[in-house]
């Protein structure tokens, strides 16, 4: 897959015929005068075959009233002045979010220049931001607004810096759920029996990406739910691909798909556990061990310096996908059990004293439990832990009713790995704020599922191990916010961390330096950095959206067969699918399905407390990833089914 800016996967309007409009003349570089934009565009407009039906053609300056009513557009872009690659893209995004609630007629441009709130047609017509029109022209869509309905278009809010052809991309399919790749709705094993759709009471799995991406964009989510997603502020931060998601070619990217298990193709539903690596990834540690291999920071030879300068982009690049304001939040650890610890032990054991409280929630990994408990023996303070209701998602209320002036901390999940509960991140971290507590967010099971935005989150710690997604074992990382991480100590001492030792005294280097004592997991975290771009390239929208929609899909499929419990049923979920079945251990259909090559966990997952909350000691959990498919799920429905109905044993 490739980043280039490619049209072609973009959505056009409603039926331009963008061939039709081949004879427009080259704009000059520039900005030309209104005058020339005005007959240019008119020209544009004649050559569309669609124009013939709407008489409405581009104003010159001064002729706002052929805008129609500038009430009706609104602030469709709100929160500052576009650039001029945005406004390349901005009307993509219009009729992708416009059609929806206009009966939009094709032919008459809207092109949308940095709309100021009170929206100008004047200056709109004479701005002489049509000088991207004929690079832009496949991307355009044509909405005759002087003919719309007075639709408050104003509820389309749009940060700044926002990549609207990747959100183009994502909002002109978003309205209606997809199945995964066509025609695999048919594919689906037909189970003797089976009812022949589930009751949809049954489908509780929500929408957290997409109404992600709906709060970003305040449109109405398509379900109203009690726990709204996190959702970010800035989607500048994403990196969202214009090209079209093809799953085929993304598990070309993943050589273990290739492999065989007991003679038949591996189904790697496993992801929970750890994510497969992309052959860049791969390719970028070979690369980083045959070239670069050095230490960092400690030497003037050539190797030092391109080790350094690789472990370093490593970290700019995780700040990015991150959405952190500076590097210097970034400290690379072993992983996300690691980066609990560091903070249990640096900050925690300064911050946290007899009678203070920590709020967890019962969703939680052993990872974000043991080292609080083990904080508290020492400091005399008090784990607290949020219930969930019977789908497992955390009972708002009563996690406020925890939260108090004692609160020190609150560290939680943004995604149950045991129950895959996408929980209400956002609203969790702003009452944690209300009472002063600093707040800890796990992203462990979120980041191969859905973009992340530190800032629109506004925690102040975040944690995420590598091998989650897509990069290798032992590299994770730590976010901190810079004034919290400068006036925290430092866990462990030794070497890289310090500024200068002596027998009495020794200071330590500014945040991250001072957390990231020896020599840290160099090429780990440069393949981390690999992971990142490769995710770049698919598009973390693209991910949640096909994601999404194999989740719907597995959920569907699952119900349907006799006896099967899922565990953890919250409208909001990402990438987990667990189960129980009547007769039956979970170990043994582990077994039985790592004979069909199919790899799940069975077990308690590190997260005992949340299966015993719902009466189960272990779990099988198929978990998804962006290569997995429809047919990963039918095979893993069939032999679940086959299974259940005795004709395979076990
Ligand atoms: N935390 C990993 C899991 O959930 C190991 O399986």
């Amino acid at each position: 897959m490739s980043t280039n800016d490619s049209p072609k996967s973009l959505p056009v309007g409603p039926s331009v015929d963008l061939k039709s409009v081949e004879s427009i003349p080259t704009l000059p570089s520039g900005l030309p005068d209104p005058e020339t934009l005005a007959r240019m565009a008119n020209e544009f407009f004649t050559a569309l075959p669609l124009a013939e039906n709407s008489a409405t053609a581009i104003p010159s300056a001064g002729d706002p009233a052929a805008f129609g009513d500038p009430s009706r557009l609104g602030s469709v872009f709100s929160g500052g002045a576009l650039s001029e690659a945005q406004l390349r893209t901005a009307t993509a995004v219009l009729p992708a979010n416009v059609q929806a609630q206009i009966p939009a007629i094709p032919g008459t441009l809207i092109a949308s220049p940095s709309l100021p709130e009170a929206w100008d047609p004047a200056r709109f017509a004479s701005s002489g931001n049509f000088s991207f029109l004929e690079e832009a022209r496949p991307l355009f869509s044509f909405v005759n607004m002087a003919a719309a309905p007075a639709v408050p278009l104003d509820t389309i809010k749009i940060p700044p810096e926002t990549d609207l052809r990747a959100l183009a991309d994502e909002l002109s399919t978003a309205p209606v759920p997809r199945v995964p790749e066509t025609g695999l709705a048919s594919s689906a094993p037909q189970i003797p029996g089976a009812p022949v759709s589930p009751n949809p009471s049954e489908l509780s799995v929500g929408y957290a990406f997409l109404n992600e991406i709906r709060q970003l964009v305040a449109l109405p989510a398509i379900e109203s739910s009690a726990a709204s997603p996190v959702s970010p502020g800035d989607l500048s931060a994403i990196n969202l691909s214009s090209e079209p998601f093809d799953v085929a070619a993304i598990r070309r990217d993943f050589p273990i798909l290739e492999e065989r298990i007991n003679g038949k193709p591996l189904i790697w539903l496993d992801n929970a556990a750890t994510t497969q690596k992309p052959k860049s990834v791969i390719d970028r540690l070979s690369h980083f061990y045959a070239h670069e291999n050095s230490n960092i920071h400690r030497a003037a030879h050539e190797l030092a310096a391109r080790a350094t300068d690789a472990y370093e982009a490593a970290r700019e690049r995780v700040r990015r996908f991150l959405n952190a304001p500076s590097t210097k939040e970034i400290i690379f650890v072993r992983g996300a059990t690691e980066g609990i610890n560091l903070l249990a032990q640096s900050w925690g054991r300064q911050n946290v004293h007899k009678g203070d409280e920590i709020v967890i929630t019962w969703l939680e990994h052993h990872a974000n439990i043991v080292p609080w408990q083990m904080l508290c023996a020492e400091t005399g303070a008090r784990l607290r832990v949020a219930p969930v209701d019977d789908s497992g998602q955390v009972l708002l209320d009563e996690y406020h009713k925890l939260l108090g002036p004692k609160t020190r901390l609150v560290s939680f999940a943004q995604v149950s790995n045991a129950l895959g509960t996408v929980t209400p991140a956002r609203e969790m971290i702003e009452l944690a704020h209300r009472y002063g507590a600093k707040v800890l967010l796990d992203g462990a099971q979120a980041v191969s599922h859905m973009h992340v935005d530190v800032q629109a989150y506004d925690c102040d710690f975040y944690i995420f191990s590598g091998h989650k997604v897509f990069a290798p074992t032992g590299i994770g990382v730590v976010f901190g916010k810079y004034d919290i991480l400068e006036n925290t100590q430092p866990w462990q001492g030794g070497g890289n961390m310090i500024q200068d030792v002596t027998f009495e005294k020794t200071t330590y280097q500014p945040p991250p330096g001072r957390f990231e004592a020896g020599t840290g997991n160099i090429a780990d975290a440069v393949g981390l950095g690999a992971a990142i771009d490769y995710l770049s390239r698919v598009g973390m929208v693209n991910v949640s959206r096909y994601e999404h929609d194999l989740l719907v899909y597995a959920t569907e499929k699952l119900l349907r067969i006799p006896g099967l419990r899922l565990i953890g049923t919250a409208r909001e979920k990402a990438g987990v699918l667990s189960f129980v079945l009547d007769g039956f251990r979970t170990e043994d259909i582990g077994a039985a399905l790592n004979r069909q090559g199919i790899a799940v966990r069975a077990g308690h997952h590190c997260a005992q407390p949340i299966l015993r909350r719902f009466g189960v000691e272990s779990t099988v959990r198929p978990s998804l990833a962006l290569y997995n498919t429809c047919e990963d799920i039918d095979a893993l429905v069939a032999a679940v089914w086959n299974l259940k109905q005795g004709h395979t044993t076990i």
